[in-house]
């Protein structure tokens, strides 16, 4: 996919939804195998979907809005959570006039069902992040997020949310014991495979629930001359997108 040269906040909205007009790319491809790695799960399966990276800017919330489009479009029900707690990015490019969202549902100021709001397109739900209170940027994972989660587990068979890096903030693995499952992205060719195997050993439990991870901004013609098992192989979870 080709991001619009404009604003960081612009950019994004134009990429969250880049499968939807590109059903047959590459990329709309392989992040449909994430559909399916869910029905490989080891335990049964999950409704929470955890979406992080090692490093900053490596692409989970472009990665994380399209998949929630792409099963959306699917028929299935999907809400596309901004876990970003640290950074409003998706719910600025999603939502930017919608002021409650995770934090006030947690804090008891709103309801999910109030702070959601539905794309006419895909018929994904979005549950954007809120103005956080810094009391909630030390708590959002604590318990009144638990029973959200339960809660909309009750309604929606996807619950995707957008969270920081695993580095160096505790969100993340505060995050782990209430949340099935984890995508790590990885910016390909620039981030060094000792840093993710690093940041995956200090993650705690995210290591034992992660479902695959996806390689972003692959340069398509370059990977063509690698052996493409290399980037399939493991629990085969590594998942490309091509350069959006
Ligand atoms: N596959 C891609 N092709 C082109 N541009 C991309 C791609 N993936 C991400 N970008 C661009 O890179 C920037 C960072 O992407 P994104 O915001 O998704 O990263 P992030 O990991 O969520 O960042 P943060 O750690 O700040 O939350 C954005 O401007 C986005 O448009
Ligand atoms: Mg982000």
């Amino acid at each position: 996919m080709k991001v619009r040269k404009s604003s960081h906040v612009d950019g994004l909205r134009d990429a969250a939804s880049w499968v939807v007009r590109h059903p047959f790319s590459l990329a709309t491809q392989t992040l449909r195998q994430i559909i399916s790695a869910k029905l490989q799960w080891q335990s049964g399966t999950f409704r929470t979907l955890g979406v992080t990276s090692c490093l900053p800017g490596e692409g989970k919330t472009i990665v994380a809005a399209n998949l929630g489009h792409l099963i959306a479009s699917t028929g299935k029900k999907v809400l596309l959570v901004d876990g970003g707690v640290h950074n409003r990015d998706l719910s600025k490019a999603l939502a930017p006039d919608v002021d409650s969202g995770l934090v006030d549902v947690i804090g008891g100021r709103s309801t999910r069902v109030e702070s959601v709001s539905v794309n006419y397109k895909t018929n994904l739900h979005f549950l954007p992040l809120g103005k956080p209170r810094s009391d909630a940027l030390n708590n959002t994972w604590r318990n009144p997020m638990e029973s959200l989660l339960k809660d909309a587990c009750d309604t929606y068979d996807w619950v995707i949310i957008d969270l920081p890096p695993m580095d160096p903030l505790a969100d993340v693995r505060d995050a782990a014991s209430i949340i099935d499952a984890f995508l790590v992205v990885v910016e390909w060719g620039h981030t060094p495979a000792a840093i993710v195997e690093e940041a995956l050993a200090r993650s705690g439990v995210v290591k034992g629930k992660l479902l695959g991870t996806v390689l972003n901004r692959i340069d398509a013609s370059k990977i063509r001359t690698y052996d493409r098992s290399a980037y399939l192989r493991g629990n085969g979870n590594h998942i490309d997108t091509e350069d959006v």
